[in-house]
């Protein structure tokens, strides 16, 4: 019983929340202000971030070497793990394995999170753009 009183009163929280903003014409930035940004992660508007910031070092196919080692299958693979790419020992040493909470941290300061690295890219301070851009890295197989 209480459960059900309980999330009757959500709703109608909900309810009234949706109707102000809406009244406002602001129900798009509440939505925004209100969801983490990585539940709009998207992998789409992630793989214009990479042709933008990314694609003039990375192929994202595979045995495709740019000037930086191919990004294809990058989730779950060990840092500095791509046969025949000459990575600095950096990389390697660093011994991170590459998945959404690593690739965030290391795209918002790629020297300061391997030191050493000869990635010249400064990275990407927007925190939105970069959770898209690796919405479309765990597409790479
Ligand atoms: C100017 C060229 C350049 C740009 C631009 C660049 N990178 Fe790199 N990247 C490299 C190089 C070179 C390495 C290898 C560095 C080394 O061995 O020290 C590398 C390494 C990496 C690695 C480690 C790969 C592995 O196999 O462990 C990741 C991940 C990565 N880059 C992601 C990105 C992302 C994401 C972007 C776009 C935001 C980007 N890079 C932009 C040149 C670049």
């Amino acid at each position: 019983m209480r459960n059900a009183k309980g999330r009757g009163k959500a709703g109608q929280a909900c309810r009234a929340v949706a109707g102000l903003a809406r009244h406002a014409g602001v129900a798009v930035g509440l939505a925004a202000l209100i969801a983490p940004a990585a539940a709009w992660a998207d992998a789409k508007a992630g793989a214009a971030v990479f042709s933008r910031k990314c694609a003039e070092c990375h192929s994202v196919r595979r045995g495709v070497i740019v000037t930086g080692p191919s990004l294809a299958g990058l989730f779950g693979r060990k840092a500095g793990t791509v046969k025949d790419f000459p990575y600095s020992p950096a990389v390697g040493a660093s011994a991170i394995v590459w998945g959404a909470d690593t690739l965030d941290t290391f795209i918002a300061r790629p020297q300061k999170t391997i030191r050493g690295i000869t990635m010249t890219s400064p990275g990407i301070a927007d925190a939105a753009q970069r959770s898209d851009l690796i919405a479309y890295l765990a597409t790479l197989k």
